[in-house]
């Protein structure tokens, strides 16, 4: 296992490109399933869940290979319709392919994910969705059994609370179905958006995108098309946060501002400088800025609301304000386990049921120590305070991180960091 260490305390400045967004590539990848043929696509990180759900994809008889930024994947020979724990219980997105499974295979067969760092995270919506569309759910073994006699039928879901990878299932499984399909109280998030693109590049008949309605009218084949992934919003607003933190001036390419619009409003509440142009984003902090910083309310909510995959990182740049603030997680109940190791690097945080109050200690408030990821986004919560923080930090189960963020080490050293991976 390795660790990360910074030294930190230098302020950022430069120029950083963010990588395609690994919450768009994951259902894009899965995505390639429905249709044989070679398929195509742009942008996609390379980071450890994508190499998961590559890694399911070749266990069940698809080939690919990668050119760069590029993906190209033959699905033609999808012959098997079963994953194993061994791959569900690292990445829970897997449960991504049961939607295209059903739809191409009719059965489909994938271990049932646990709970993890952030929460319980049941599929119950995943399940009730697929039996709404004709399809038999049984749960054994740790298994999630789905299988279809028939052709699926389109159907009306209502969810009861939005939820981002049931809504890509129930679209996946949908296109092929028979008559149309509306979803209902869907969840909106830009991933969903570049999905929808991605199945109307391949044929598919589907409205609504970027709205909570989505209408899909089922078609009775699709084909192998080409499709790029969008930036990814959360590794954008690490990087802006990370800046705002440790102050300096930064400007992050190959992003899509429109996608960040309740990040940007509370960076700028907080006295951050911020600019944007079509697909980049500028970030300052000078000393007088640092000093003055604000500490202004979070409350996590669906898109477009404030996400909760940027809510760790927004709590440690409020603990370097010189004010107090609220943070409201409302999307996971167990989604506070950085604030622990945040307190180890100085933080003044107290939590009730899923608020924390955050006594901000002033941008010289923070001071190194050694520390432990939790999860992937409580992981990039703790470098931002690293960088922030005075002496040097050691955080260890860096893998964390590796599941969510391309070359982080070289990218913050090209800001000017001081970040280097030892063995533990
Ligand atoms: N929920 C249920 N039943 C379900 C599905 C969801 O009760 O069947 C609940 C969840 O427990 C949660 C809420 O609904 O309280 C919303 O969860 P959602 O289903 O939207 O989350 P997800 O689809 O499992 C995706 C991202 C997460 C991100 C959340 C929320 C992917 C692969 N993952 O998860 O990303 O936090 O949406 O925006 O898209 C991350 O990248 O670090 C990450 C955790």
């Amino acid at each position: 296992m390795e660790k990360l260490l910074i030294e930190g305390g230098r302020e950022l400045v430069g120029e950083v490109r963010v990588s395609g967004a690994k919450n768009a590539a994951l259902p894009l990848l899965a995505a390639t399933l429905l249709a044989p043929g070679t398929h195509e696509l742009t942008n996609v990180p390379d980071l450890r869940d994508t190499r998961t759900i590559l890694a399911i994809i070749s266990e069940l008889g698809c080939v690919w290979r990668r050119q760069g930024s590029t993906l190209y994947i033959d699905s033609t020979d999808l012959v098997f319709s079963e994953v194993s724990y061994d791959l569900v219980k690292t990445m829970r997105a897997s449960v991504l392919v049961l939607g295209p499974l059903l739809a191409r295979l009719g059965r489909a067969k994938v271990s049932l994910p646990g709970g993890c760092a952030i929460g319980e995270r049941p599929i119950n919506f995943h399940i009730r969705g697929f039996e709404r569309l004709g399809v038999r759910c049984t749960l054994e073994n740790g298994y999630v059994d789905a299988r279809r006699d028939d052709d699926m039928r389109g159907s009306t879901i209502h969810f009861d609370i939005p939820s981002v990878t049931a809504t890509e299932n129930m679209l996946m499984a949908a296109v092929l179905a028979r008559g149309t399909t509306v979803l209902k109280n869907a969840a909106r998030e830009p991933e969903i958006g570049n999905l929808i693109d991605m199945l109307a590049n391949m044929g598919a008949d589907i409205e609504g995108k970027g709205t909570d309605q989505i209408t899909i009218r089922g078609v009775s084949n699709l084909t192998a098309a080409r499709t790029a992934i969008i930036p990814d919003r959360i590794e954008t607003g690490t990087y802006l946060i990370a800046v705002a933190a440790a102050g300096g001036q930064a400007t992050i390419t190959g992003c899509e501002p429109a996608h960040l619009p309740a990040l940007l409003d509370k960076l700028m509440e907080a006295g951050v400088e911020i600019s944007s142009a079509p697909g980049t984003i500028s970030v300052g902090m000078d000393p007088g800025r640092r000093r003055r910083l604000r500490g202004v309310d979070i409350k996590t909510m669906v898109y477009p609301g404030y996400p909760t995959d940027l809510q760790a990182q927004f709590m440690a740049l409020m603990t370097l304000s010189s004010g107090i603030c609220v943070i409201k997680e409302t999307i996971f109940e167990n989604r506070f386990m950085h604030v622990a190791e945040l307190r180890r690097l100085g933080a003044q945080i107290q939590t009730e049921g899923n608020s924390a109050v955050v006594t901000g200690r002033g941008p010289q408030g923070l001071s190194g120590a050694r520390v432990m990821a939790t999860d992937l986004r409580a992981s990039s919560s703790l470098v931002i305070a690293a960088l922030a923080a005075s002496g040097r930090t050691e955080i260890s189960r860096i893998y964390h991180l590796e599941r969510g963020y391309e070359n982080l080490v070289d990218k913050l050293s090209g800001l000017g960091a001081r970040v280097w991976k030892e063995k533990e």
